[in-house]
């Protein structure tokens, strides 16, 4: 069994982040999102992993991953560049891939309970594919189940405007290499890439076997910036513990806080669930819930709550910063004059007042 990893696509609802590196790499509490897909395949057993480049940085994908050994896997890079779709990306991936039944895991998404009981059900069943299924509220964001009375599978649509279920198509793909074949025979669709949809539906037609398995616990897909904030918020509830390895002076540090070594707390108080990264300075601030202060990252006379700061940002004498993204070496500060507002501001970027 071997596991494939999709690092590429635009990330266009991720700008300006996505300008300098791709949003698989972006922090939820000071770890990048695809690090969780990489521990998830590794935990369950699969330690060969191809990791598919988008044309977004790829070398910080190599720089941060190198060969896998540190995370005990063995990491080998395909290069998709354009976003052709991820059926395009998976078709990259044959001789990697060879005669072994695969995994497909997109690099942005979170399972609370990982995919190895559903690779069982996989390796058991005899499928020749097998998909996993959320129950969601607005399944018109998503690739879209078409189940029978019985609960057989019918059809995918992407996208639907009227949804034929509320199951959507969660980011994990397990598959036996007969898939290849298959994508050969896919033609873009409007959007110009080859959809996984319709190779998932060509395989259903043609008298493959198809299974899936419900997802029970979280599924988070972190392709926006509210998503990315809720993934850290998640993350940090379920796994931070309290581990004080900084210097912590005159401050109160409440719950769940892990402020890494090297840091600095002087005159704050931390909230839990939060983590402070290493080389951070926290200063005369209020850290408040659900907050990951990056690497190098300076909070002075501030007070940050459900945010994400990047390494090396610096926020000083901003009041209440709630609900921020914040990229790396920004800088956010209060000037002296009252009602003037100076900004040097990135492409894409959103700045609410
Ligand atoms: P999306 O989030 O659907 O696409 P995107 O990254 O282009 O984002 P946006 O809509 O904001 O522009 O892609 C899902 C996952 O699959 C994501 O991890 C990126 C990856 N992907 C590839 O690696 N190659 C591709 O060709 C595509 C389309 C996606």
């Amino acid at each position: 069994m071997k596991g494939v990893v999709l690092h590429g696509g635009a990330g266009t609802r991720l700008r300006p982040l996505t300008f300098s590196g791709p949003k698989q790499l972006i922090p939820v509490a000071n770890k990048p999102v695809s690090q969780y897909v990489i521990e998830d395949l590794r935990d369950s057993g699969i330690k060969d992993i191809a990791v598919v480049l988008g044309e977004t940085f790829p070398e910080l994908v190599r720089d941060y991953y190198g060969d896998g050994s540190w995370l005990g896997v063995r990491i080998t890079y395909v290069y998709q560049g354009r976003p052709l779709g991820i059926a395009h990306a998976v078709s990259l991936c044959r001789d990697f891939v060879g005669n072994d039944d695969f995994v497909v895991y997109l690099g942005d998404n979170l399972l609370q309970e990982g995919i190895s009981g559903f690779l069982k059900e996989f390796v058991g069943g005899g499928y020749d594919a097998y998909i996993l299924l959320k129950e969601v509220d607005d399944p018109r964001r998503f690739g879209v189940a078409e189940l029978d009375s019985s609960g057989g599978l019918v059809d995918f649509v992407e996208k639907p405007e009227v949804p034929p279920s509320n199951y959507a198509l969660v980011g994990v793909y397990f598959f036996k290499p007969v898939v290849f074949d298959i994508i050969k025979g896919l033609k873009p669709s409007w959007r110009g890439e080859l959809e996984i949809t319709d190779a998932l539906r060509l395989m259903l037609k043609g008298g493959y076997r198809v299974g899936y398995g419900v997802v029970r616990g979280w599924w988070l897909d972190t392709g926006k910036k509210d998503d990315i904030l809720y993934a850290n918020s998640v993350i940090l509830d379920e796994r931070a513990k309290r581990v004080l390895k900084g210097e912590i002076i005159n401050s109160r540090v409440e719950g769940r806080v892990m402020i890494e070594e090297g840091s600095k707390v002087i005159n704050s108080v931390v909230r839990g669930p939060a983590v402070i990264g290493s080389g951070a300075l926290i200063k005369d601030s209020f850290i408040g819930p659900y907050t990951s202060i990056g690497k190098d990252a300076e909070v002075i006379n501030s007070s940050v709550e459900y945010s994400i700061v990047l390494e090396g940002a610096s926020i000083k004498g901003v009041e209440r910063l709630d609900e921020s993204l914040i990229g790396r070496r920004a800088k956010v500060m209060r000037n002296s004059e009252r009602r003037v507002v100076r900004l040097n501001v990135g492409d894409y970027s959103t700045i609410e007042i």
